[in-house]
């Protein structure tokens, strides 16, 4: 069976590209990452990348005029590599109409807690702040908004503790899975 093609973008240290590339490599998926976008052109997760044998586009969204010029850039690219599902893992960028319209439905995101609370940043350390007991981590559909659109899948873990390292981990640890459960489901057409 065809393998379905993954782009990835990423904006900072990659663990979550490099759980979608493991999964792809050991064939726990039936994906392949065809391309990695990274708008920080020293991000860490370029040298995974390059561990991966992945093809990389950095770029500085600076050097364009405005995001309609890059994404358009970046659509082609994505275009020309036949790929079928965005994932979003650490971008810190908005995505545009050009992406949005031309990737609908098929591009997706994750984010260290259960939406729709804690949005943005600094989620971890917001919900810590707020006393929270119960963390998690929701993967969703991408729209226009500060990580909204529809929940696809979400897992929670109870943390009593206040060291904020050790639960970033055990956060970072769940997405790892979450990543993979929600790409599995995309490839076998369980969410259109
Ligand atoms: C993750 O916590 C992800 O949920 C959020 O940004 C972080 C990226 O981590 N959107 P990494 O770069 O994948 O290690």
């Amino acid at each position: 069976m065809k393998k379905t093609r993954l782009a990835v973008f990423a904006s900072g240290s990659g663990s979550n590209y490099e759980a979608i590339a493991k999964a792809c490599s050991e064939g726990l998926v039936n994906a392949e990452v065809v391309l990695l976008v990274c708008d920080k052109p020293g991000a860490y997760v370029l040298e995974r990348a390059k561990r991966y044998g992945t093809e990389c586009f950095a770029f500085n969204p600076k050097e364009y005029g405005s995001r309609e010029a890059y994404e358009t850039v970046l659509a082609t690219m994505l275009d020309e590599r036949g790929v079928d599902f965005v994932c979003l893992a650490g971008y810190m960028r908005i995505v545009g109409k050009v992406l949005l319209e031309r990737y609908e439905r098929r591009i997706v995101n994750i984010h260290p807690s259960l939406l729709p609370s804690f949005k943005g940043a600094h989620a971890i350390q917001d919900a810590v702040d707020y006393g929270v007991k119960l963390f998690g981590v929701t993967t969703h559909f991408v729209d226009e908004t500060l990580d909204g659109g529809r929940i696809i899948d979400q897992a929670g873990v109870v943390y009593e503790g206040s060291d904020i390292e050790e639960l970033t981990n055990i956060i970072h640890g769940i997405e790892h899975k979450l990543y993979v459960k929600t790409i599995n489901k995309l490839i076998n057409n369980k969410l259109l």
